[in-house]
């Protein structure tokens, strides 16, 4: 039997992983410079978490969770977003008593979507979440943040903002209840999974990717007719805000998100280079969510970015790993090449051997991977007590001591 992986899923390895360690590491040095502590959630939930916060009607929740029965007979779900999780890690343990709460976390999601290029059933997402603020500076700084991780990884990407307002939930019950009522009238021309959708989930025709529903959507009352005072103001704040520090956006009065939750600001950041699956960041304010997660009346807002959707567009930054590579010319010398790795490993040089007795390959070895510096372990080297270092860009060659190495390190490199 020739055991495969399942459907949706992926093995991460080789530049992959590399790319994948360069976004954790971009999104943690981020994090840390704008004041968020990270948040691990469990990969598992009660299942009654998601489902009605996410929408009963949302596609997340009718069709892609991953839910089973446990043996004590209660449900549980494998996390499909962060979001909801990370609320109710912060109610559980008492973390919403100091406000602002600015929290991110980075790890695996599950959907069970159709699988094609950029969408899968196990992906990991990047999650920045700020509770406890209605200001719409946090809505502008948590936009910002975004499009500095994505310029930063994606230098050479074309990426759009997408930018819209909801308004407050009563706007967007009116604003439902029209679209309805238009849908209604243009039935005879939209797709048949639109019609399933006119009074259950009516905002998510105007996400239809169909060609028949893209041109009735076209003339949809927008939301931005339905917005309050307070909402409005909101989101023009926000506007002004990106405009005065030059960040580009298009307003989108189709975009809506699939889940139930949001309300005033959402965005996204889509790309022209990714195919269908071009939504690389999404998120939005979530006032009242907290709340109907039994936590206090505080509002929220935040983002997730697929990291596979970034990975695919992005160029390996050079690797500093692995510079010095080691030749160990006979098995005679093994103790005199431990006491050298003993010693970079304390110094917390990295460094790579390959287990071969052999110059010849340690040399092709070293080349074909980039190192910088080749460290030769032999006779002459043992028998004077010191190691030959050479230098692979300039091809110099020094005989040094154990501890000369890290000074001449720090020197030339
Ligand atoms: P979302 O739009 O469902 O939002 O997902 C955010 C990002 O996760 C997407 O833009 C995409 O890059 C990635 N993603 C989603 N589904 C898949 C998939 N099947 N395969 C690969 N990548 C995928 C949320 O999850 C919200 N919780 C975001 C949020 C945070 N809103 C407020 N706070």
């Amino acid at each position: 039997m020739k055991i495969q992986s399942v459907r949706g899923t992926h093995d991460i390895y080789g530049e992959n992983i590399l790319k994948f360690n360069q976004i954790k590491s971009s999104v943690s040095c981020l994090a840390k410079t704008n004041g968020f502590k990270e948040l691990n959630t469990p990969i598992f939930e009660f299942s009654n978490l998601f489902s009605k916060p996410l929408g009963e009607q949302s596609d997340v929740v009718l069709k892609e969770m991953y839910t089973f029965e446990d043996r004590n007979k209660e449900y549980l779900t494998l996390r499909p977003e962060y979001t909801t999780p990370m609320i109710r890690a912060a109610i559980t343990n008492n973390l919403l008593n100091d406000l602002p709460l600015k929290v991110f976390g980075i790890g695996p999601m599950f959907r069970r979507e159709r699988p094609q290029k950029g969408r899968y059933r196990q992906f990991n997402q990047i999650n920045f979440e700020i509770f406890g603020s209605n200001d719409f500076i946090v809505d502008v700084e948590l936009i910002v943040l975004a499009d500095q991780l994505l310029k930063k990884i994606l230098p050479n990407c074309k990426i759009k903002l997408n930018l819209n307002s909801l308004g407050s939930k009563n706007n967007l019950l009116d604003y439902k209840k029209v679209l309805s009522k238009y849908f209604n009238q243009k039935k005879n021309h939209l797709s048949e999974i639109s019609i399933s959708r006119i009074e259950s989930n009516p905002l998510r025709i105007l996400d239809s990717k169909e060609e028949a529903d893209k041109s009735v959507c076209a003339s949809a009352p927008i939301i931005n007719e339905f917005l309050d005072e307070e909402s409005r103001k909101h989101f023009d704040d926000i506007k002004k805000s990106l405009d005065y520090l030059n960040i580009d956006y298009v307003e989108n009065n189709k975009l809506v998100r699939g889940l139930d939750y949001y309300c005033k600001t959402v965005f996204e950041f889509k790309t022209t280079d990714l195919g269908t699956q071009d939504t690389l960041l999404g998120g939005g304010r979530y006032d009242g969510l907290i709340e109907v997660l039994g936590g206090p009346k505080i509002p929220g807002i935040g983002w997730a970015a697929g990291i596979e959707r970034i990975s695919m567009l992005m160029d390996l930054l050079e690797e500093n790993s692995n510079i010095i590579h080691i030749a160990v010319l006979s098995e005679r010398h093994k103790h005199y090449f431990l006491k050298l790795t003993k010693y970079l490993r304390e110094k917390e040089l990295s460094f790579y051997w390959n287990y071969k007795y052999n110059i010849k390959k340690s040399l092709s070895k070293a080349n074909s991977s980039k190192a910088k510096i080749l460290i030769i372990v032999g006779e002459k080297e043992e028998n004077n007590n010191f190691y030959t270092v050479k230098n692979l860009i300039s091809s110099e060659q020094f005989e040094l001591q154990l501890e000369q190495i890290t000074e001449f390190l720090n020197d030339k490199f």
